[in-house]
C-alpha cells in the first residue's frame, strides 16, 4: 500500500495501547510511533521542555529510563504545556500521513493529531486492572502504583489543551476482561474492516 492510512490508538496509561499498536503495525506492515515516548523523553531530560521539544533528537528517545513510573509522571506534566504539544504536532502529523500506513498511539491522536485517521480506537480498562498491569511490569508498592495511575488519568483528562477523551467516531475497546490475543484480534478486525469495506 502506497497511500497514507492512519490507525489512531488513544487511551489512558497501561490500557494496552502499546501492545495492541505494535501487534497491529506488525500484522499490516505499518510504521509505529509511540507518541508517549516523545513526552517521556522531554520529561526525563529536564531543563526547558519547550526548547527541548523544538530540538528533540532520536538519541533522546533511545534512553532506557523512559518506561519508569517517574518518567510517565514527568511526561504527563510536560504534556500539559500547550507550547510543548505545538512543537511536537507537525512531526506526528507527518508520521501519521506517511505513505504505507502508520499506527500512532497516545492520548490525542484521533482528536487532535489526525482527526481524519481511517481507524480510531480508544483502548481502556478499569484503573485497578491497569494498575495491576503496571505493577506486574514495574513492581513497587501496589497502592502507590494505583494512586499514580489515577493521578495520571486526572491530569491527562483534566488538562485544557488536548485532554484525553475518545473521538466521537472512535471504537471503544475495553480490555479489562480481555486476553492480549483477543484485544489484538478485535483491533486487527477494525483495521481489516477499514482496509476492505
Ligand atoms: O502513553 P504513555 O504512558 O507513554 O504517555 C506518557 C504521558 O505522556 C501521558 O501520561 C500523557 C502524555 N501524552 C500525551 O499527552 N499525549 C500523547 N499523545 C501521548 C502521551
Amino acid at each position: 500500500m502506497n497511500q497514507p492510512f492512519t490507525v489512531a490508538i488513544d487511551g489512558p496509561a497501561a490500557a494496552g495501547k502499546g501492545t495492541i499498536s505494535r501487534a497491529v503495525a506488525a500484522r499490516f506492515g505499518f510504521a509505529h510511533l509511540d507518541t508517549g515516548a516523545l513526552y517521556r523523553a522531554l520529561g526525563v531530560k529536564g531543563g526547558d521542555p519547550v526548547a527541548a521539544a523544538q530540538s528533540l533528537a532520536s538519541e533522546d528517545l533511545a534512553r532506557d529510563d523512559l518506561r519508569s513510573l517517574e518518567a510517565g509522571a514527568a511526561a504527563s506534566r510536560v504534556a500539559a504545556i500547550p507550547e510543548v504539544r505545538a512543537a511536537l504536532l507537525e512531526f506526528q502529523q507527518r508520521f501519521a500521513r506517511r505513505p504505507g500506513g502508520a499506527v500512532l498511539d497516545g492520548r490525542d491522536i484521533g482528536t487532535v493529531i489526525c482527526p481524519e485517521a481511517e481507524v480510531k480506537l480508544y483502548v481502556t480498562a478499569s484503573a485497578e486492572v491497569r494498575a495491576q498491569r503496571r505493577w506486574l511490569e514495574l513492581g513497587g508498592d501496589p497502592a502507590q502504583v494505583l494512586a499514580e495511575v489515577r493521578a495520571r488519568d486526572e491530569r491527562d483528562m483534566g488538562r485544557a489543551d488536548a485532554p484525553l477523551r475518545p473521538a466521537a467516531d472512535a471504537v471503544i475497546l475495553d480490555t479489562s476482561d480481555l486476553s492480549i490475543a483477543d484485544a489484538v484480534a478485535l483491533a486487527v478486525a477494525e483495521v481489516e474492516k477499514a482496509l476492505r469495506p
